[in-house]
């Protein structure tokens, strides 16, 4: 049997080249792997746990749809909808939650660390867990691709599958335990050489082009090698992201010009590395982002194709909640 692939990613902004290369690439890939078992979903429900701003909020899930739509999203091969347009997922987080332990909860670490950060926290933000668990159980999903962060949520997952079908089940599997798919994908560091990441301010964001996009590559952070001087490939920040674009042959051409310090009997630096890679992004880009453009100009197009996803999802979503209230006795 085909699995059935779901993830949900959170509305924050325009999205980056990490989160590109770490997430939004596999998800597309996928949809042509599992045509007609790819769920994914933007989730306004639990971004509502940090963002609460009604304007941002929408801007936010429709640059992300957009975003999706653009890089080549088919919501004829995969489901693209927004989580609250399914209600029933909270009905079955209740479900859940009644089952749930207190110390499960507390074990999170992506709890501990938003405390530790200094983020009051809200009830909703501590069950978290709870409602991603409704997410990914109440589709029937069998493979959760994330990212390294959130395999504990999906192994939280699992314990409370067990533990509803342990206690509502009559031999039957009323919940279906999920797999988490860690991402091959590369770690993408940001123009400091850290992680990319929104939160720490150092990333490339996606359909960046022309003058702000050079501007953004110029400040990649390397160290002060004069021009024309040798340098190590694998310890440069230009070199680590030229990695995700350039085909092996060029980059193995690249990284000699790196390591001699010169390109065609003229000196090569860091200015020309950024160069390169200034252009990969744009070329990469250019597609998506006319097509993003159109999007953007055609919000009502957008809705309908979040809302035609949606009712499919529904439909699944219902059965699954209706075989637990079952179980339950509320029904
Ligand atoms: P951010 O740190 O910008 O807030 P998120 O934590 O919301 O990003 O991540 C969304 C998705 O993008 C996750 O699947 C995550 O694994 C992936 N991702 C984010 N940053 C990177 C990165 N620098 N390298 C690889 N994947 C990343
Ligand atoms: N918690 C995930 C994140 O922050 C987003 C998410 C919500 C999710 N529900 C999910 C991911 C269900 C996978 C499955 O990235």
């Amino acid at each position: 049997m085909s699995p059935r692939v779901l993830s949900g990613i959170q509305p924050s902004g325009v999205k980056h080249l990490g989160n590109y290369f770490g997430a939004i690439k596999q998800h597309i890939e996928l949809q042509d792997r599992y045509p007609g078992e790819c769920f994914y979903f933007i989730a306004d429900f639990h971004a509502l746990t940090s963002l609460r701003n009604a304007d941002e909020m929408r801007a936010s899930v429709r640059e992300l749809a957009v975003t999706y739509l653009a890089l080549g999203l088919d919501p004829d091969k995969a489901l693209l909808f927004r989580q609250s347009d399914v209600p029933e997922v909270t009905e079955l987080a209740w479900l859940l939650a009644t089952v749930t332990g207190m110390g499960l909860l507390e074990r999170a670490t992506s709890y501990k660390d938003k405390i530790d950060r200094g983020i009051k926290p809200s009830v909703g933000l501590f069950t978290y867990p709870v409602l991603m668990a409704a997410d990914i159980l109440i589709y029937d999903a069998t493979l959760v691709p994330v990212g390294k962060d959130q395999i504990q949520h999906v192994e939280m997952t699992q314990d409370m599958a067990t533990h509803f079908n342990e206690t509502y089940g009559t031999g039957e599997e009323l919940l279906h335990r999920p797999e988490f798919r860690l991402s091959e994908a590369p770690y993408v560091s940001g123009t400091d050489g850290k992680k990319m990441s929104t939160s720490y301010g150092n990333t490339i964001p996606l359909f960046e082009s022309g003058k702000k996009l050079k501007k953004l590559v110029g400040g990649i952070v390397t160290d002060s090698t004069p021009l024309g001087e040798p340098l190590d490939p694998e310890r440069c920040n230009v070199f680590a992201l030229l990695k995700l674009f350039a085909a092996p042959d060029e980059l193995e051409r690249i990284a000699g010009w790196y390591r001699s310090g010169e390109r065609d009997g003229e000196p090569f630096g860091y200015g020309h590395a950024k160069l390169l890679l200034g252009d990969h992004i744009e070329r990469h880009f250019a597609a998506g982002r006319a097509r993003r453009a159109e999007l953007l100009a055609a919000p009502e197009k957008v809705e309908m194709t979040l809302l035609a996803s949606a009712e499919r999802a529904r439909t699944a979503a219902r059965a699954t909640l209706d075989r637990c209230k079952r179980a339950c006795g509320l029904r």
